[in-house]
Protein backbone atom coordinates (compact mmCIF):
# COMPACT_ATOMS: atom_id res chain seq x y z
CA UNK A 1 0.00 0.00 0.00
CA UNK A 2 1.42 3.50 -0.95
CA UNK A 3 0.95 5.60 2.03
CA UNK A 4 1.89 8.39 0.13
CA UNK A 5 -1.55 8.79 -1.81
CA UNK A 6 -2.68 9.68 1.69
CA UNK A 7 -2.59 12.96 1.94
CA UNK A 8 -1.57 13.34 -1.97
CA UNK A 9 -4.80 12.08 -3.31
CA UNK A 10 -6.44 15.49 -1.86
CA UNK A 11 -4.09 17.98 -2.77
CA UNK A 12 -4.55 16.60 -6.45
CA UNK A 13 -7.70 17.59 -6.62
CA UNK A 14 -6.22 21.67 -6.33
CA UNK A 15 -4.85 20.77 -9.91
CA UNK A 16 -8.25 20.99 -11.43
CA UNK A 17 -9.11 25.02 -10.07
CA UNK A 18 -4.92 25.88 -10.91
CA UNK A 19 -4.20 25.91 -7.15
CA UNK A 20 -1.72 23.78 -5.25
CA UNK A 21 2.27 23.66 -5.89
CA UNK A 22 1.25 22.78 -9.91
CA UNK A 23 -0.47 25.94 -10.00
CA UNK A 24 2.08 28.05 -9.81
CA UNK A 25 4.55 26.82 -12.07
CA UNK A 26 4.43 29.01 -15.38
CA UNK A 27 3.92 27.64 -18.25
CA UNK A 28 3.92 24.00 -17.49
CA UNK A 29 1.41 24.31 -14.43
CA UNK A 30 -1.78 25.51 -16.83
CA UNK A 31 -0.70 22.63 -19.56
CA UNK A 32 -1.09 20.12 -16.84
CA UNK A 33 -4.12 21.62 -15.67
CA UNK A 34 -5.58 21.59 -18.92
CA UNK A 35 -4.60 17.74 -19.28
CA UNK A 36 -6.71 17.13 -16.38
CA UNK A 37 -9.62 18.93 -17.33
CA UNK A 38 -9.40 17.23 -20.76
CA UNK A 39 -9.57 13.62 -19.10
CA UNK A 40 -12.16 14.52 -17.37
CA UNK A 41 -14.23 15.68 -19.95
CA UNK A 42 -13.33 12.89 -22.04
CA UNK A 43 -14.33 10.36 -19.43
CA UNK A 44 -17.89 12.12 -19.09
CA UNK A 45 -18.07 12.10 -23.39
CA UNK A 46 -17.58 8.63 -23.24
CA UNK A 47 -19.87 7.55 -20.20
CA UNK A 48 -22.25 9.34 -22.10
CA UNK A 49 -21.31 7.14 -25.61
CA UNK A 50 -21.51 4.02 -24.11
CA UNK A 51 -24.41 4.35 -21.99
CA UNK A 52 -23.30 2.71 -18.81
CA UNK A 53 -25.95 2.30 -15.82
CA UNK A 54 -23.16 1.14 -13.29
CA UNK A 55 -19.52 2.32 -13.71
CA UNK A 56 -16.67 1.37 -11.16
CA UNK A 57 -13.87 4.52 -10.95
CA UNK A 58 -10.78 3.35 -9.78
CA UNK A 59 -8.74 5.81 -7.80
CA UNK A 60 -11.44 8.02 -7.83
CA UNK A 61 -9.56 10.21 -5.45
CA UNK A 62 -12.45 12.98 -3.66
CA UNK A 63 -14.97 11.91 -6.35
CA UNK A 64 -15.24 14.89 -8.86
CA UNK A 65 -15.74 12.51 -12.14
CA UNK A 66 -18.21 9.50 -9.54
CA UNK A 67 -20.12 12.43 -8.45
CA UNK A 68 -20.01 14.16 -11.78
CA UNK A 69 -21.07 10.65 -13.58
CA UNK A 70 -23.90 10.44 -11.21
CA UNK A 71 -25.64 13.47 -11.84
CA UNK A 72 -25.91 11.91 -15.09
CA UNK A 73 -27.98 9.16 -13.25
CA UNK A 74 -25.45 6.64 -13.26
CA UNK A 75 -25.06 4.23 -10.10
CA UNK A 76 -21.38 4.56 -9.10
CA UNK A 77 -18.73 2.62 -7.36
CA UNK A 78 -15.43 4.54 -6.13
CA UNK A 79 -12.96 3.05 -5.23
CA UNK A 80 -9.34 5.18 -3.26
CA UNK A 81 -6.42 3.96 -1.27
CA UNK A 82 -7.16 7.31 0.47
CA UNK A 83 -8.88 7.22 4.05
CA UNK A 84 -8.98 11.18 3.78
CA UNK A 85 -9.82 11.36 0.04
CA UNK A 86 -13.15 8.57 0.29
CA UNK A 87 -14.24 11.01 3.05
CA UNK A 88 -14.37 14.02 0.95
CA UNK A 89 -16.01 12.00 -1.86
CA UNK A 90 -19.01 10.69 0.06
CA UNK A 91 -19.51 15.01 1.61
CA UNK A 92 -19.50 15.63 -2.19
CA UNK A 93 -22.23 13.46 -2.85
CA UNK A 94 -23.98 14.33 0.09
CA UNK A 95 -24.20 17.89 -0.94
CA UNK A 96 -24.25 16.87 -4.89
CA UNK A 97 -28.02 15.15 -3.72
CA UNK A 98 -26.34 11.86 -5.27
CA UNK A 99 -25.56 9.45 -2.17
CA UNK A 100 -27.88 7.16 -3.38
CA UNK A 101 -26.19 6.34 -6.45
CA UNK A 102 -23.01 6.88 -5.11
CA UNK A 103 -20.63 3.81 -2.85
CA UNK A 104 -17.26 4.63 -2.00
CA UNK A 105 -15.11 2.34 -0.39
CA UNK A 106 -11.10 3.07 1.09
CA UNK A 107 -9.81 -0.07 -0.90
CA UNK A 108 -6.74 -1.05 -2.44
CA UNK A 109 -7.25 -1.93 -6.12
CA UNK A 110 -4.80 -4.78 -5.87
CA UNK A 111 -7.42 -6.71 -3.60
CA UNK A 112 -10.41 -5.44 -3.41
CA UNK A 113 -13.23 -7.36 -5.44
CA UNK A 114 -15.32 -5.75 -8.31
CA UNK A 115 -19.26 -5.97 -8.52
CA UNK A 116 -20.93 -6.56 -11.65
CA UNK A 117 -21.09 -2.76 -13.92
CA UNK A 118 -21.21 -1.55 -17.52
CA UNK A 119 -17.87 0.32 -17.40
CA UNK A 120 -14.48 1.08 -15.44
CA UNK A 121 -12.83 4.26 -15.61
CA UNK A 122 -9.19 4.59 -14.79
CA UNK A 123 -8.51 8.27 -14.44
CA UNK A 124 -4.60 8.40 -13.73
CA UNK A 125 -4.66 5.90 -10.95
CA UNK A 126 -3.51 2.32 -12.99
CA UNK A 127 -0.41 3.49 -13.93
CA UNK A 128 0.37 4.07 -10.32
CA UNK A 129 0.33 0.12 -9.44
CA UNK A 130 2.89 -1.96 -9.73
CA UNK A 131 1.15 -4.69 -11.62
CA UNK A 132 -1.77 -3.19 -13.27
CA UNK A 133 -2.32 -6.49 -15.19
CA UNK A 134 -3.78 -8.03 -11.36
CA UNK A 135 -6.43 -5.24 -11.30
CA UNK A 136 -7.28 -5.57 -15.02
CA UNK A 137 -7.89 -9.15 -14.64
CA UNK A 138 -10.62 -8.72 -12.16
CA UNK A 139 -12.22 -6.41 -14.39
CA UNK A 140 -12.53 -8.78 -17.29
CA UNK A 141 -16.17 -9.19 -16.73
CA UNK A 142 -17.05 -5.14 -17.00
CA UNK A 143 -17.75 -5.08 -20.94
CA UNK A 144 -16.62 -1.62 -21.28
CA UNK A 145 -13.56 0.73 -20.12
CA UNK A 146 -12.04 3.84 -20.50
CA UNK A 147 -8.19 4.82 -19.13
CA UNK A 148 -5.27 7.41 -19.14
CA UNK A 149 -2.17 5.98 -19.25
CA UNK A 150 0.69 8.17 -19.90
CA UNK A 151 3.02 7.65 -23.01
CA UNK A 152 6.65 6.06 -22.92
CA UNK A 153 9.49 8.43 -23.82
CA UNK A 154 7.70 11.43 -24.02
CA UNK A 155 9.61 14.17 -23.76
CA UNK A 156 8.01 15.55 -20.41
CA UNK A 157 8.77 12.42 -19.27
CA UNK A 158 12.32 13.52 -17.12
CA UNK A 159 10.10 15.80 -15.46
CA UNK A 160 7.34 13.84 -14.66
CA UNK A 161 9.58 11.41 -13.03
CA UNK A 162 11.46 13.92 -10.89
CA UNK A 163 8.05 15.26 -9.72
CA UNK A 164 5.85 11.81 -8.91
CA UNK A 165 9.22 9.75 -7.88
CA UNK A 166 12.06 11.77 -6.72
CA UNK A 167 9.79 14.48 -4.99
CA UNK A 168 6.69 12.19 -4.25
CA UNK A 169 8.32 8.90 -3.91
CA UNK A 170 5.10 7.18 -6.18
CA UNK A 171 6.94 5.34 -8.98
CA UNK A 172 4.53 4.59 -12.14
CA UNK A 173 4.63 2.90 -15.14
CA UNK A 174 4.52 4.77 -18.92
CA UNK A 175 3.21 2.91 -21.78
CA UNK A 176 3.50 2.42 -25.59
CA UNK A 177 0.65 1.38 -27.89
CA UNK A 178 1.82 -2.54 -27.56
CA UNK A 179 1.99 -2.31 -23.89
CA UNK A 180 -1.36 -1.05 -23.59
CA UNK A 181 -2.62 -3.43 -26.44
CA UNK A 182 -0.77 -6.78 -23.91
CA UNK A 183 -2.28 -5.21 -20.84
CA UNK A 184 -6.32 -4.75 -21.99
CA UNK A 185 -5.90 -7.78 -24.06
CA UNK A 186 -9.05 -9.36 -22.48
CA UNK A 187 -10.22 -6.33 -24.96
CA UNK A 188 -9.69 -6.63 -28.55
CA UNK A 189 -11.50 -3.67 -29.27
CA UNK A 190 -9.81 -1.06 -27.93
CA UNK A 191 -9.60 2.84 -29.74
CA UNK A 192 -6.22 4.34 -28.72
CA UNK A 193 -5.61 8.01 -28.96
CA UNK A 194 -2.49 10.47 -28.36
CA UNK A 195 -2.95 13.36 -26.60
CA UNK A 196 -0.10 15.18 -24.96
CA UNK A 197 1.86 13.05 -22.53
CA UNK A 198 -1.00 10.58 -21.90
CA UNK A 199 -2.49 7.60 -24.12
CA UNK A 200 -6.72 7.54 -24.00
CA UNK A 201 -7.76 4.35 -24.23
CA UNK A 202 -11.86 3.01 -24.27
CA UNK A 203 -13.44 0.18 -25.63
CA UNK A 204 -15.66 0.88 -29.30
CA UNK A 205 -18.34 1.83 -29.05
CA UNK A 206 -21.22 2.42 -31.81
CA UNK A 207 -22.05 6.01 -32.24
C1 LIG B 1 -3.59 11.04 -9.89
S1 LIG B 1 -4.82 10.70 -8.69
C2 LIG B 1 -6.31 10.74 -9.70
C3 LIG B 1 -7.55 11.00 -8.88
C4 LIG B 1 -8.87 11.07 -9.68
N1 LIG B 1 -9.09 9.86 -10.45
C5 LIG B 1 -8.89 12.28 -10.57
O1 LIG B 1 -8.71 12.16 -11.79
O2 LIG B 1 -9.07 13.41 -10.06
C6 LIG B 1 -4.58 8.95 -8.43
C7 LIG B 1 -5.51 8.34 -7.38
O3 LIG B 1 -5.25 6.94 -7.28
C8 LIG B 1 -5.32 6.54 -5.92
N2 LIG B 1 -4.56 5.29 -5.74
C9 LIG B 1 -3.23 5.09 -5.90
N3 LIG B 1 -2.91 3.81 -5.66
C10 LIG B 1 -4.07 3.17 -5.35
C11 LIG B 1 -4.42 1.82 -5.02
N4 LIG B 1 -3.48 0.87 -4.95
N5 LIG B 1 -5.72 1.51 -4.76
C12 LIG B 1 -6.68 2.49 -4.82
N6 LIG B 1 -6.42 3.79 -5.13
C13 LIG B 1 -5.13 4.11 -5.40
C14 LIG B 1 -4.70 7.72 -5.19
O4 LIG B 1 -5.02 7.75 -3.81
C15 LIG B 1 -5.27 8.90 -5.98
O5 LIG B 1 -6.49 9.36 -5.46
Amino acid sequence: MNKSWEKEAVVFDEIYEGRGLVGKIPLLGPFIQRGIIERHNRALAFLQACGAQTILDLGCGVGRFAVAAARHGVTVYGYDISAPAIAQAQAAARQAGVSDRCHFLTADLLTVAFPPADAWFDLGCLHYLPDPAQVVQKLTHVPHLFSCLPLKGHWLSPLHYVYRTLLRGQKYLEFSEADIRRLLAAYPNLQIDRSGMVYYVTTVVAV
